[in-house]
């Protein structure tokens, strides 16, 4: 019996780089007691918190922030990709390993003083999430925590996003990456 969302989550070696273990949560999702378990322990430390709209990071952070969304009976918002989303967006760039990407959300998709919870799949070096976090303080909203499954602490993402005032809740932590 599987008791913790750890249990569900696969370790792929090598993937997408040598030397890299790649935490893959495409078995927790189709575990129906897994995906259960971790939209529940999401949702955990924000009982009794309103919230207005649940933005989810692409592309994971979609499948997690719809169950979200729905349990809290706030909206979703995605944060895409660049040249996703049809209508008028905002832009935000940031750093990866190798390079540069950018990040986009509607510009009508938060209105000033919403209250925003973020979710995403994984949290390493947290440049994907300060991203999203630059996006929905532009639009003027109010962002109550942000909220992952698994926190690679190595990486850095939980200081750099507690510097910038978030509360950090992550399910799980993988030490050494
Ligand atoms: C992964 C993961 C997070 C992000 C974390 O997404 O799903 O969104 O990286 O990394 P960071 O904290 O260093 O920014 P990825 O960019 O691989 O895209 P995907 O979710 O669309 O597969
Ligand atoms: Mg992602």
């Amino acid at each position: 019996m599987k008791k913790d969302v750890r249990d569900y989550i696969r370790t792929i070696a090598d993937f997408p780089h040598e030397g890299i273990l790649f935490r893959d949560v495409t078995t927790l999702f189709a575990d129906p007691r897994g995906f259960r378990m971790a939209i529940d322990q999401l949702l955990h430390p924000y009982a009794g918190v309103r919230f207005d709209k649940v933005v989810g990071l692409e592309a994971r952070g979609f499948i997690l922030g719809g169950a979200v969304a729905h349990q809290l009976s706030a909206g979703f918002v995605p944060i895409r990709k660049k040249g996703k989303l049809p209508g008028t967006v905002i832009s935000q760039e940031y750093k990866l390993e190798y390079g540069e990407a950018i990040v986009e959300i509607h510009d009508d998709a938060i209105k000033p003083g919403e209250r925003v919870l973020v979710v995403d799949d994984l949290l390493a070096t947290g440049g994907t999430a300060e991203a999203g976090i630059k996006l929905i303080e532009r639009l003027g909203g109010q962002i109550i925590g942000c909220a992952f499954i698994i926190d690679l602490p190595d990486l850095g993402g939980r200081r750099r996003l507690e510097a910038l005032g978030m509360e950090v809740h992550a399910l799980c932590a993988y030490e050494g990456m």
